[in-house]
């Protein structure tokens, strides 16, 4: 009985598939490795930066699409040998779209999920591409020839819906009714539950009449895409088929309703991760994903025997349509789409631990009897009766005429209402019949002109959308292509930044040119146009912020190729690199040969050819809506933070700037995509709304274009430590670098090793070994003396700095006070800092690494930044303790504080250990590819650079050591000389003869700089040359 109950229960779980995609053309650029592997219907996933963290789940299918297929004569992905291993479309189908087709034949709610991150399947598998058709078009194909083969036991009546769901509202694809403003509404009835008002369902019976509702469906969200200004990518898809089977014999009725969701990308939901921004609270990116994530896991605890009170649904649109579909009367499937690509690792993981939570699901389904039907037999019975009644009248010989006529009259009209049940279905099937053939005559209508003229097809972020739209060049002359849809001779397309009249097409002697009307933007092959230009085949076109097309030429000028690869990132590369950033410009910066793009750096790439024409579509809104802001793409240098000063790695940030009062804020990438989407929300409430829309501004405080100010990061400087570790005083002028490389500001700075009361140690106390200073006190001041040409307070005078710094285990950054309106501030900032007894680890530290010392840029109305003194401890002399371990060791009575600062600097080493390991990485990874391009090369490569790594080990020896520090003291003064030259610059208004002189100065400073390099190096050389003849004397060598 026991296993009758588990094999009950488990019957109407929610089966899930997991689904792995071929790498994407940017995962092999990026010379991505597959982290899943499959056996069975086990699935492992490791994790890329530590393969011995790999995880397994099991799902009801897996399917491997990832390797070994190819394509055939007719287009199709097939396995590359019979019975090979690899999953195609067909596979696909037979386990789960004809499980779905079974259950709702048998008369059974079925619903088919697909859940995934953007890119990774999901209408690939739902709805195919080309010939690689997916489950939805051949579930239907499979669902009339069965309805075919039994049509002599059964009538079959099959309605088609087809919606989205956008940022909560509702859009009927298939209607023709321009779209109410919010959307169609969603409610609830006691039998029917939650259903959409008002949704247009088309009777079917063929599964061609259902692609080419598709392909119409497919058009309206692609036009909903731009009008709304919308990413398809957050927008759910949704196909409902009802079934009805009639089967007039047995008089029963079954009827079934086939959920068909394509979900919108499953990382949306996550976009702005952990980081903090003000307008994150109140924002659902998109609330029927979390709320799905929500249900699904209360449903999940709930079948693991957890209390749970309530279950999410009513929180969102998605989860109330799809209420029966989870935990309800259906059986469903899920198909969770991956990619194996090491760089998805993350949402990857994140998929399968979703879909390991919604195979738990329990749902109860049954066998549907149709109201409709109940109708009809109730109708029937009713007549039976009335049937009876009027005969017994007759055998009774009762002569009651008004009874009489009453119960033939209740007869008739139910006889009618039986026969309007029955024939609505006729009269429907002809309507939906007659509407399809107009539509089809429009299709065949485009095809043909296809065959003729030359025209422009539209590109979409989503593959699924582009190629949708075809606009045509028809007849020789002009034609306007706009806003504006007044004239048989205008092109009318809408979009962000499209004008009234925003260009001019001209067909003449075969030859098609645009010319933009003065004011829009036009951009060609990535190159911004203002003049007519003449179109080729395969020429890009970018009309307005980003409407992208792809132009198509006269049928002679094509030649079969093959277009798909004119994709969206396709585009936006070809933009980016025309603005001058492409891929090589990142690895130059990395003093990387051009053709070798690191693949660490693809993804800040791509980000940025993501975030590109976002950033255009955001100014173009701002514009719109006068928010008087301005947006642009910076890639940051995290190497700025770095203490080691390695070049690590690279982001994104988006620089916002106000037109009118230059004020500055930077936004990260997670923060401004959250923006984006708020701001699209904003916009289509004031501009795109029509009728109705709420035209009054938002109030600040929900304003995805404004911020409070906050000081901002500018660059930072690198201080080297290690003339502390020999005790030496070091006065040095540093260069504040920006994140884009650029020179800030030069700060005159100094260490100063000192007595614990702060007076400068003297000649006597240097150091010749450095491991001298272990156990002993150490003191040492940092000056900031002077910031001079201060690049942020020179753009405008109304502005201020400070300067942080962070040494060694110090819980927190310090801050200089603010200096304002001065672009050569005197700062004559000291601080003192204590080592009680000098640990290895800052010797290490003093030794190996730089102070960061931070640029921080205020702005009028921004609030400054204080040090906060928390966990900071002191000594009696009011100087700031660091090496908090030894200073523990000292008293007893901290030793909390300590465990807190142990952990810190324990975490201080790791990340210290993980950059120094990934520096070397990407060293070895580098040289391995030069191995790999030049083979011949390589040994001798390898050779140098064993000899250069032999010749770096550094001496203890002591002779060795005061070499150095002699040198060191003199470069000391050469690096002083280098500064001076940095900052002699011939005067603004210099004429001839002080440029003459300007000249004479700087030969003659730069004599003395090579003097003094030259005599630093050559005594360094006689010193070390004395010392080595010295050690071979000793150990007798040529004795
Ligand atoms: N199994 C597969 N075999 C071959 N190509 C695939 C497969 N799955 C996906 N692709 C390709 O990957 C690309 C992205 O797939 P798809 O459009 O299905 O992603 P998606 O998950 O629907 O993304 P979005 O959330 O943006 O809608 C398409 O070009 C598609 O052809
Ligand atoms: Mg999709």
């Amino acid at each position: 009985m026991r296993v009758r109950g588990i094999e009950m229960a488990s019957k109407d779980c929610v089966k899930v598939a997991v689904r792995v995609r071929p790498f994407n053309k940017r995962e092999r650029d990026a010379g991505s490795r597959c982290v899943i592997s499959m056996s069975s219907n086990n699935i492992s996933i490791q994790d890329p930066r530590n393969p011995q963290n790999s995880r397994t789940f099991t799902f009801d299918y897996t399917y491997w699409s990832h390797s070994g297929f190819s394509r055939n004569k007719d287009g199709l992905f097939v396995p590359e040998e019979a019975g090979g291993r690899y999953a195609d479309q067909t596979s696909v189908f037979l386990d789960l779209g004809q499980g779905i087709l079974d259950n709702a034949l048998q008369g059974y709610n079925a619903t088919l999920l697909a859940y995934g991150q953007t890119g990774s399947g999901k209408s690939y598998s739902m709805v195919g591409y080309g010939s690689n058709k997916g489950l939805i078009p051949t579930l239907c194909e499979r669902l009339f020839q069965s309805i075919r083969s039994t049509q002599d036991s059964r009538q079959c009546q099959v309605f088609f819906s087809m919606l989205e769901i956008y940022n909560e509202q509702v859009v009927d694809l298939l209607s023709k009714i321009s779209r109410s403003a919010g959307g169609l509404r969603v409610r609830e009835d006691q039998q029917r539950g939650f259903y959409v008002e008002g949704l247009k369902r088309v009777p079917c019976d063929s599964a061609v009449q259902v692609e080419q509702l598709m392909e119409q469906g497919t058009r309206t969200r692609t036009t909903a895409a731009t009008h709304m200004n919308a990413n398809s990518s957050r927008s759910h898809m949704l196909i409902i088929v009802q079934l009805k089977q009639i089967f007039s014999k047995e008089c029963i009725t079954k009827q079934s309703n086939i959920y068909l969701v394509d979900l919108a990308g499953s990382e949306r939901q996550r976009s702005s991760g952990s980081e903090a921004d003000r307008l994150k609270e109140g924002t659902a990116i998109n609330l029927s994903l979390t709320t799905l994530g929500n249900v699904i896991s209360a449903l999940a605890d709930t079948a693991l025997g957890k209390k749970v009170v309530h279950i999410p649904y009513r929180d969102s649109v998605l989860t109330k349509l799809l209420q029966s579909a989870l935990g309800g009367n259906s059986r469903t499937v899920m198909i969770a789409t991956l990619s194996p690509a090491d760089i998805c690792y993350e949402e990857s993981l994140s998929t399968l631990r979703y879909a390991e939570r919604a195979k738990r699901i329990q749902n109860k389904a049954v066998v549907n009897e149709s109201p409709t039907e109940r109708l009809v037999k109730e109708l029937k019975a009713e007549n039976a009766k009335l049937l009876m009644r009027l005969s017994r009248l007759g055998q009774e010989g009762r002569k009651a005429d008004d009874e009489t006529k009453e119960l033939r009259r209740l007869l008739t009209h139910n006889e009618l209402q039986i026969r309007a049940i029955q024939t609505l279905w006729e009269q429907h099937l002809q309507e939906a019949l007659k509407d399809w053939e107009t539509q089809y005559a429009t299709i065949t209508q485009e095809r043909r002109m296809m065959q003729m003229h030359p025209y422009i097809m539209n590109i979409n972020e989503d593959a699924q959308l582009s190629g949708v739209v075809k606009l045509f060049i028809q007849e020789e002359g002009e034609w306007d292509i706009g806003l504006a849809d007044n004239s048989p001779r205008v092109i009318s397309i809408r979009g962000l930044g499209i004008q009234e009249k925003h260009a001019v097409f001209s067909n003449q002697q075969r030859r098609v040119s645009i010319t933009p009307v003065s004011g829009s933007k036009v951009i060609v092959n990535g190159v911004p146009v203002s003049k007519r230009i003449e179109l080729q085949h395969l020429d890009r076109l970018v009309l307005g912020s980003n409407s992208t097309y792809l132009f198509i030429g006269f049928p002679t000028e094509r030649s079969g190729e093959d277009w798909s690869r004119y994709d969206y990132d396709y585009f936006q590369s070809e933009l980016a690199e025309a603005e001058g950033f492409h891929i090589q410009s990142l690895c130059e910066d990395q003093g990387q040969r051009p053709h070798q793009p690191d693949p660490s750096l693809l993804p800040v790439f791509y980000d940025y050819i993501k975030l590109m024409p976002m950033v255009t579509e955001a100014n173009q809104m701002s514009k719109e809506l006068k928010k008087g802001v301005e947006f642009k793409l910076e890639i940051k240098n995290l190497a700025m933070t770095d203490s080691k000063g390695h070049d690590l790695e690279k982001d994104i940030a988006v620089r916002v700037t106000s037109l009118e009062s230059k004020q500055v804020w930077m936004w990260s990438k997670a923060k401004f995509v959250n923006r984006k989407f708020l701001m699209e929300e904003a916009y289509q409430q004031q501009v795109g709304g029509g009728e109705g829309a709420d035209r009054a501004p938002l109030p600040r405080e929900r304003d995805p274009f404004w911020d409070p100010l906050e000081p901002l990061h500018l660059g930072s400087a690198h201080l080297w430590l290690q003339s502390l570790a020999f005790r030496i005083p070091l006065e040095e002028q540093v260069e504040v670098v920006g994140p884009e490389g650029t020179e800030e500001a030069i700060l005159q700075t100094q260490l100063v090793p000192c007595s614990p009361m702060g007076l400068p140690l003297g000649e006597d106390d240097i150091l010749i070994d450095p491991s001298e200073l272990l156990g002993k006190r150490l003191d040492f001041q940092l000056v900031l003396d002077q910031c001079c040409g201060l690049r942020w307070v020179k753009e405008a005078r109304n502005r201020g700095v400070q300067i942080g710094f962070r040494v060694f285990d110090c819980p927190q950054p310090l801050y200089t006070p603010a200096i304002w309106h001065n672009v050569n501030p005197l700062m004559d900032h000291r601080v003192q800092f204590t080592a009680l007894r000098t640990s290895q680890e800052l010797l290490n530290y003093l030794q190996s690494n730089a102070l960061v010392l931070e640029l921080w840029g205020l702005q009028e109305g921004c609030s400054e930044l204080v040090s906060c003194m928390d966990g900071v401890k002191m000594t009696q002399e009011d100087n700031i303790i660091i090496d908090m371990i030894s200073a523990s060791e000292h008293s007893t009575a901290e030793t909390r504080g300590s465990d807190l600062s142990s952990s810190l600097r324990a975490l201080h080493q790791d990340m210290e250990q993980l950059r120094n390991v990934n520096a070397a990485l990407r060293k070895e990874n580098g040289c391995l590819r030069e191995q790999l391009n030049s083979a011949r090369n390589g040994v001798e490569n390898n050779r140098g650079r064993q000899e250069r790594r032999g010749s770096l080990r550094p001496s203890c020896d002591a002779e060795f050591a005061k070499a150095l520090k002699v040198f060191y003291h003199s470069m000391t003064s050469v690096r002083g000389q280098l500064q001076r030259l940095r900052r002699h610059k011939p005067s603004e208004e210099a004429d001839l003869l002080g440029f003459r002189l300007f000249v004479d100065e700087h030969t003659y400073l730069l004599k003395d700089f090579s003097e003094q390099l030259e005599q630093s190096v050559t005594t360094l050389k006689q010193d070390v040359a004395a010392i080595v003849r010295r050690k071979r004397e000793k150990s007798g060598i040529w004795s």
